[in-house]
């Protein structure tokens, strides 16, 4: 769980990420209240880079990170959190900045150095067979001796999650770039049912790509399907809004924002120890129920409502693997719904998604 600045700041703002820029958002981070639910990864996207000095060492850009990347690096954890960056194994980023085409070990010896704890790796201009170029990075990541973790992105072309854990990758991308576009996002989302065997805590997860929330292209129940959908899937959640705006407390929509980022119910279900991700159980035109099995023997299903107007939708307790009478809980309402059966009716308004657990009695 984290942050990443490509959305908000490269997308939305076109600017590069700054030393300013990254200490704001993890003093945000911090006092947002995200931090306490689990948030934890400060991460660097695409643009720091400054290209390489005279023994081929890679810099950060010299005016956007005036302090150095080992002081912001401190700083950082000084709040208790960890820092990721961006590099591409390509001569080229996405962006057009240096890569570590041919660099990769001392690129790697330079993110141990400065303290770097998070690693995304994004092919770009790359070439070749990507688990062996990949694997080129998770080898000198390992060799530094220091836990980077190693989230690797091609985009979901050849089938990431097929080699991801053996390139030693801990998450993968399994999509194109995921917008702050209801469609787009629910293309992305709802595209990758079926992968769930290959996630897990001794495999790596399959990444969906940014939370876009708070970035103001969709609405709070658009919002709310993305961050449902994400955790029934155990994808990492790492926000790519601006925290700083979350601390407005006068804001109703950021507070709203806040919230959704923020529920500790919702959180739970992604970072279940179990780790298993969910899939769709059942389906009727743009009304999908998906479900996810949690380490404490309940079923939590996420139920969608994928198009405008109101609908009922009811839960087929064999189709989504639930028997006899179960007590169930709206993870966003916080509300005890008490003992349900098979049939019972979900209400969904336009463009939104509920969230049940459903605990078997004993
Ligand atoms: C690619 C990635 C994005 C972002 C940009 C940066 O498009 O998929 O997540 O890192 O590059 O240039």
């Amino acid at each position: 769980m984290g942050w990443n600045s490509w959305n908000y700041f490269g997308l939305i703002k076109n600017k590069p990420p700054s030393d300013t820029i990254i200490r704001a958002q993890a003093e945000a981070m911090v006092r947002s209240g995200m931090k306490a639910v689990g948030y934890t990864y400060v991460n660097i996207d695409d643009e720091w880079q400054g290209g390489r000095d005279s023994e081929g060492n890679i810099r950060p850009d010299p005016i956007n990170f005036p302090h150095g990347m080992a002081a912001l690096a401190d700083y950082v954890h000084s709040l208790g959190l960890k820092i990721g960056i961006y590099s591409s194994p390509g001569k080229l980023s996405c962006a057009k900045r240096v890569g570590s085409y041919g660099h990769e070990q001392q690129d790697a010896n330079t993110f141990a150095s400065w303290g770097i704890d998070y690693l995304k790796y994004d092919w770009c201009s790359a070439t070749g067979d990507p688990p062996t170029v990949f694997q080129l990075m998770s080898t000198a990541l390992q060799n530094t001796n220091r836990p980077i973790i190693y989230s690797i992105s091609n985009y979901g072309i050849d089938q990431p999650w097929m080699w991801g854990t053996a390139s030693g990758a801990n998450l993968w991308r399994v999509s194109p770039d995921v917008k702050d576009d209801f469609y787009i996002m629910a293309e992305t989302g709802f595209g990758d049912n079926g992968l769930e065997t290959y996630a897990g805590p001794t495999k790596g997860w399959n990444d969906a790509d940014m939370l876009q929330i708070g970035n103001g292209g969709m609405n709070l129940g658009q919002y709310q399907m993305q961050m449902t959908l994400w955790c029934i899937m155990a994808s990492p959640l790492i926000a790519g809004n601006d925290l700083t705006l979350l601390l407005d407390k006068h804001s109703k929509l950021q507070q709203e924002y806040r919230a959704l980022l923020t529920n500790s119910d919702v959180i739970a279900v992604d970072q279940d120890p179990l780790g298993a991700q969910g899939r769709r159980v059942w389906e009727q035109g743009p009304q999908e129920i998906w479900r996810k099995t949690m380490s404490d023997g309940s079923t939590v299903v996420g139920v969608f409502n994928r198009v405008l107007g109101t609908v009922n939708v009811p839960l087929p307790f064999q189709q989504i693997g639930v028997k006899g009478t179960v007590d169930a809980y709206d993870l966003w309402a916080k509300k005890d719904l008490g003992k349900i059966q098979n049939g019972y009716l979900v209400s969904l308004g336009a463009f939104s998604a509920a969230m049940l657990k459903l605990t078997p009695i004993k």
